[in-house]
């Protein structure tokens, strides 16, 4: 192999690219997972994407999935507000100003697109994305990652 086309090659893996995306796809399932356990926004881009697609098939009152993105220090007071809130508010407390951004609760087969702004994360914070169903954030948990 000559170097010319390594480095085609390398240059061409889809992890590469993923270095100035915008967006980002993230399913959950009725197993109770998202497949993915670390999500990076980069402050570069003007705003950014997040759809959550629900590949599952339980309806959402038994198995619901969103994602709420919130700083780490703020994880464990926003989840219990957010259960006291209950399933009429969809688990997410109304106004609450600790969330940067939240999707819909979804059942099965469902999907919601956000936008969030980068202007609203630091770098050097720590952040979370999670699921606000009584009982799923435990398993469904994960890191924002910011970056330049
Ligand atoms: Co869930």
């Amino acid at each position: 192999m000559n170097k010319k086309f390594l480095v085609a090659v390398v240059f061409s893996l889809p992890a590469f690219a993923g270095a100035g995306q915008c967006q980002v796809d993230v399913a959950s399932s009725d197993q109770m997972r998202f497949d993915k356990s670390v999500i990076e926004v980069s402050k570069s881009c003007p705003t950014f994407n997040l759809t959550l697609n629900n590949s599952g098939t339980m309806p959402k009152t038994v198995m619901g999935h969103n994602i709420v993105i919130v700083k780490k220090s703020d994880a464990d007071s926003v989840a219990r507000d957010a259960i006291a809130a209950g399933a009429g508010s969809e688990y997410v407390k109304a106004g609450d100003t600790r969330i940067i951004a939240h999707t819909k609760m979804l059942g099965g087969g469902e999907k919601d697109t956000i936008a969030i702004d980068p202007a609203k994360l630091q770098e050097g914070e720590e952040y979370l994305f999670f699921c606000s169903f009584p009982g799923h954030r435990v398993m469904m948990s994960g890191s924002l990652l910011v970056k330049k």
